[in-house]
């Protein structure tokens, strides 16, 4: 089935706005430019450094710009939409005046990996616009748990699509033709897994919780879990999320002693709440180590966070060891 023949469906099935559905097409039409250009690589010059910085103080990648570029310029003219907010802007943009819908996005997930060829992706999440008049920050900072629509498109070795409305998760796969077309319904992740993902070189600057979890996996067969734990480390959360999607996993980045001001390196508007609500939707778990990323009330467009996220019996485990102390 193509993605426009599930929309269609979809939309009748559990009465979605006529908005909200041209919303999803816009964001699918942006990412299928940006994957155009991912495929060329050198060829299409989107390679290397942009020489610049965002407003987390983090180096942009050219291709970090392009994308940003073609999610805003596609979105901004698209009249459901009212306003954006992208990981790679200082603050918010405004869009059209007729808009119900905020966007927010990661425009590309997984830098470090564009020049070496392995996946990346795109990363969105769109929110109610709040019946208040015209556009102010405060409007985004909503909690996850009013998200109406949130997905990815990975470009990985294919380029797909994983999206939910609240009412399950869908992976399409881009065609020949570059028609996305479904390739996966109901999605759901295993309760139990023998698979985590962490970046290991981080493990001096973690809470004792955190180690304590890691250690109980390392030990393997001879320590309490009595199972070998097998790792993955991606460096792209889309990519990262998506294999816990395909066959159950846990996925952490957690809360570090390396900069107070930031518990946890990763984004909740652009990536912790898109993501925990793909993976609650699929039966899976995702907290920050403390409470669901999902009830989180926001205070900043930029606001980072710890994430736990996949199989619900790990997230379970590592939640309960940090609420004990
Ligand atoms: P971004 O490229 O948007 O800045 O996000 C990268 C994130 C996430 O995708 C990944 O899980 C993590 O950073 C990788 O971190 P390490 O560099 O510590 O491996
Ligand atoms: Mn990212
Ligand atoms: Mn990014």
């Amino acid at each position: 089935m193509s993605l426009l023949s599930f929309l269609e469906q979809h939309q009748k099935q559990h009465h979605l706005p006529d908005d909200l559905i041209q919303t999803a097409k816009s964001i699918v039409n942006a990412c299928t430019q940006i994957s155009q250009k991912v495929r060329l690589g050198a060829l299409s010059d989107v390679l290397g450094e942009a020489g610049s910085g965002n407003i987390q103080g983090e180096a942009q990648k050219k291709l970090d710009v392009i994308a940003n570029q073609i999610m805003i310029q596609t979105l901004q003219n698209t009249n459901s939409v009212a306003g954006l907010a992208s990981e790679e802007e200082d603050t918010f943009v405004s869009g059209s005046e007729k808009g119900s819908y905020l966007v927010l996005f990661d425009p590309l997930d997984g830098s470090s990996n564009i020049d070496v060829n392995i996946s990346i992706g795109t990363i969105f999440s769109v929110l109610p616009k709040p019946n208040s008049g015209s556009l102010k920050e405060s409007d985004f900072l909503q909690s996850g748990a009013n998200q109406v629509l949130a997905g990815y498109v990975l470009y990985g070795v294919q380029t797909q699509l994983v999206l939910t409305f609240g009412h399950g998760v869908f992976a399409f796969t881009l065609n020949d033709k570059n028609e996305f077309i479904m390739t996966k319904e109901n999605i759901t992740i295993p309760a139990e897994t023998a698979e985590f993902a962490i970046n290991m070189s981080n493990y001096r600057h973690w809470e004792n919780p955190m180690r304590d979890y890691i250690d109980e996996l390392l030990a393997g067969k001879d320590g309490v879990r009595g199972k070998n734990y097998n790792m993955r480390w991606v460096a792209s959360m889309v990519a990262e999320v998506h294999r816990i999607l395909m066959r159950g996993g846990v996925f952490m980045y957690p809360k570090d002693h390396r900069d107070p001001s930031k518990p946890g390196k990763l984004r909740l508007m652009y990536e912790a709440n898109p993501m925990s609500w793909l993976i609650t939707q699929a039966g899976g778990g995702a907290t920050n180590a403390m409470q669901a990323i999902l009830t989180i009330q926001p205070t900043g467009l930029h606001q980072r966070v710890a994430v736990i996220l996949g199989s619900q019996e790990e997230v379970d485990r590592v939640t309960r060891k940090h609420s004990q102390g």
